[in-house]
C-alpha cells in the first residue's frame, strides 16, 4: 500500500504536527448569573456546576477564572418576581444590580472582556423577550426598551452589548443609540441566527425567566431552517454587527460553517445551557466521560468555524489545558 493515512496518526507528536483545528481559553466565553444581595452562591439545580452569584462571590469568581487564563464573560440577571413589570423597566434602573456588578468587575478587574445580555426577558413579567400587547410581542415598541437597557450598560462600562431578542432592526437601533451617547468603542455581538429550543432550559431556571404564555417562535428562528440565517447574517453586517453569533451549537453546527464561509465577521456559537446539562448529566451516571465528552464537542463546534465559543464548560476546559 502506498498510502497508509495511519502513518500520521503513529505518535502523539506526529499528531501534533498534523492536528487541524486548536481550541485556545481565549477562544471561550464564561456565562455567569448574577443576583442581588450578599455572599450568595446559589447551584442552579438543572446546570449542576453553575450558580447564581451576587456581585462579592461574583468578583471571586472572576479572580479564580483569570487565574486561568479565562478573561471573558457573559453576564445574566436573576431577578426577584417583584422588580419584574411588563416594560423591563428594571433594566435601566440607576439602581439595577447587575449594572452595579459590571461597574465592581469592570473597576477591580479592566482586562477582562464583559459581554451583556440585551433581550427583555429577564425583567419581564410576561417572560418574552419583547413587549407583549394582546398575546402578540410587538417589534418596533420593543426596540426603545433595547436602546436604553444598552445604553445604560455601556454607561456602567460593558465591553460588547449582546442583543438576544430576535426583534428585526434591533442592530441598527442599538448601534445608533450606542453612537448617540458617545460609546462609538463598544461593540456589539449579534445573535444572528438564534433559534427556538427545546435546549435553553436550564438557563429559564437560572432566571426563572420562561414565558408565561405561550412561546418565542415569532421571533426565534424555525429549527428547520438554514437559508434564512444567511438572510439574518447578512442583515446584522449591514446594521452594524462586530460579530455574528449562532445559537445553539452542537445542533446547528451547519449554521456556523455557513455564516463562517459566506461572511468576514468572527462567528460565534453559544453552547447552550440545555447542550451542557445533558453531559454533565450523562458523566453523573458514569455513562460518558466528562473531560473527553467535553473537549470533544467543544473541538467540534471549533471545527465547523466558530471563532468564539460561549460555554457553562469554560472554566472545566480552562482547567483541564492548566493540568
Ligand atoms: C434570552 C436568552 C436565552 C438564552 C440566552 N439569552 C433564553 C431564551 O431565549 O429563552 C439561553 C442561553 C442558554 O440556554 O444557555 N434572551
Amino acid at each position: 500500500m502506498r498510502n497508509r493515512p495511519r502513518r500520521n496518526r503513529i505518535s502523539p507528536a506526529v499528531r501534533d504536527l498534523v492536528r487541524e483545528t486548536h481550541l485556545e481559553v481565549s477562544h471561550l466565553v464564561y456565562p455567569l448569573f448574577i443576583v442581588d444581595g450578599k455572599g450568595i452562591r446559589n447551584e442552579v439545580v438543572s446546570l449542576p456546576g453553575n450558580y447564581r452569584l451576587s456581585t462579592d462571590e461574583l468578583l471571586k469568581e472572576v479572580e479564580s477564572c483569570l487565574e486561568l487564563g479565562l478573561r471573558s464573560f457573559v453576564l445574566f440577571p436573576a431577578l426577584d418576581e417583584h422588580l419584574k413589570d411588563r416594560e423591563a423597566t428594571h433594566s435601566y434602573h440607576p439602581e439595577n444590580f447587575y449594572l452595579k456588578a459590571i461597574r465592581a468587575v469592570k473597576e477591580r478587574f479592566p482586562e477582562t472582556c464583559l459581554i451583556s445580555d440585551v433581550a427583555m426577558d429577564p425583567y419581564s413579567s410576561d417572560g418574552h423577550d419583547g413587549l407583549v400587547k394582546n398575546g402578540k410581542i410587538l417589534n418596533d415598541a420593543t426596540l426603545p426598551i433595547l436602546g436604553k437597557m444598552a445604553v445604560a450598560q455601556a454607561q456602567a462600562g460593558i465591553d460588547i452589548i449582546g442583543p438576544s431578542d430576535m426583534m428585526d432592526g434591533r442592530v441598527a437601533f442599538i448601534r445608533k443609540a450606542l453612537d448617540g451617547d458617545g460609546f462609538t468603542e463598544v461593540g456589539i455581538m449579534a445573535y444572528t441566527a438564534k433559534y427556538a429550543s427545546a435546549f435553553y432550559g436550564p438557563f429559564r431556571d437560572a432566571l426563572a425567566s420562561a414565558p408565561k404564555l405561550g412561546d418565542k417562535k415569532t421571533y426565534q428562528m424555525d429549527p428547520a431552517n438554514r437559508a434564512e440565517a444567511l438572510r439574518e447574517a447578512a442583515l446584522d453586517v449591514e446594521e452594524g454587527a462586530d460579530f455574528l453569533m449562532v445559537k445553539p451549537a452542537l445542533c446547528y453546527l451547519d449554521i456556523i460553517h455557513d455564516l463562517k464561509q459566506h461572511f468576514n465577521l468572527p462567528v460565534a456559537a453559544y453552547h447552550v445551557s440545555g447542550e451542557c446539562a445533558m453531559l454533565v448529566a450523562a458523566a453523573r451516571n458514569g455513562w460518558l466521560n466528562y473531560e473527553q465528552a467535553m473537549a470533544e464537542m467543544l473541538l467540534s463546534i471549533r471545527r465547523a468555524g466558530a471563532d468564539v465559543i460561549l460555554t457553562y464548560f469554560a472554566k472545566d476546559y480552562a482547567r483541564t489545558m492548566k493540568n
